[in-house]
């Protein structure tokens, strides 16, 4: 099974391509339902599982029904190389959600080269194109890359220090508002 997943949104600012800090070229594009399998693959190999918030989930049937709902539900952006799923990172824009949460993966070897950076910035955009008004996530306070790119794009504290801190970003609606619906 695969989900429908982005709900005929369409944006903008993707796809595009980067070139990593190793000057490997990264394409960045929506979400398909075709890439289903790749994206589970990149998170049955995932490592560490379970640190930030228990995700991606160690067992594998629950990692694969996060999984249904993570595409079914949210709007997903997809890092690939080669055609290799090597970054993932969803916002939760169903049902007007004016306040979504953000979550990015990066598969390990692929990390540390700039491509969480260009993945959020991305997001940013689509946030903006979509007419919200903020982000918000929950990062570990020892998970000192992850804050490092989320300050880069923007994203600013806004609980006390705890083991878990969440951030949020203000988002500048676009002058284009809502993403379209309907195919590219
Ligand atoms: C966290 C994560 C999404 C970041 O993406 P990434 O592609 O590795 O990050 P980038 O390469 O774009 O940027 C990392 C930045 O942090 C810096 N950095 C790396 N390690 C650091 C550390 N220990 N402390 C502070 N900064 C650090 C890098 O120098 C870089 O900054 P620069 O480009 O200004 O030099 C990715 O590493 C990942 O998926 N990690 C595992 C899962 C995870 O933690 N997800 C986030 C859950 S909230």
């Amino acid at each position: 099974m695969s989900g429908t997943g982005q709900k005929g949104l369409a944006f903008k600012c993707l796809p595009v391509q980067i070139e990593d800090k190793r000057r490997r070229r990264i394409e960045i594009r929506a979400y398909e339902a075709a890439d289903f399998e790749a994206l589970q693959a990149m998170y049955d190999t995932f490592e560490p599982k379970g640190l930030e918030c228990g995700l991606p989930p160690p067992n594998d049937q629950v990692r694969l029904r996060w999984l249904h709902y993570v595409v079914s539900e949210l709007f997903n952006v997809l890092a690939l190389h080669k055609g290799l799923v090597i970054g993932h990172c969803a916002l939760d824009l169903a049902g007007g959600s004016f306040c979504p949460e953000y979550l990015i993966f990066i598969r390990k070897g692929f990390r540390n080269v700039g491509i969480g950076t260009a993945l959020s910035a991305v997001v940013k955009r689509v946030a903006e194109e979509a007419g919200c008004e903020k982000i918000v996530l929950t990062v570990r306070t020892a998970n000192r890359r992850a804050i490092n790119v989320f300050e880069k794009v923007g994203f600013a504290f806004c609980s006390g220090i705890e083991p878990c801190r969440d951030m949020e970003l203000e988002v500048k609606p676009g002058k284009a508002g809502r993403g379209k619906r309907g195919r590219k």
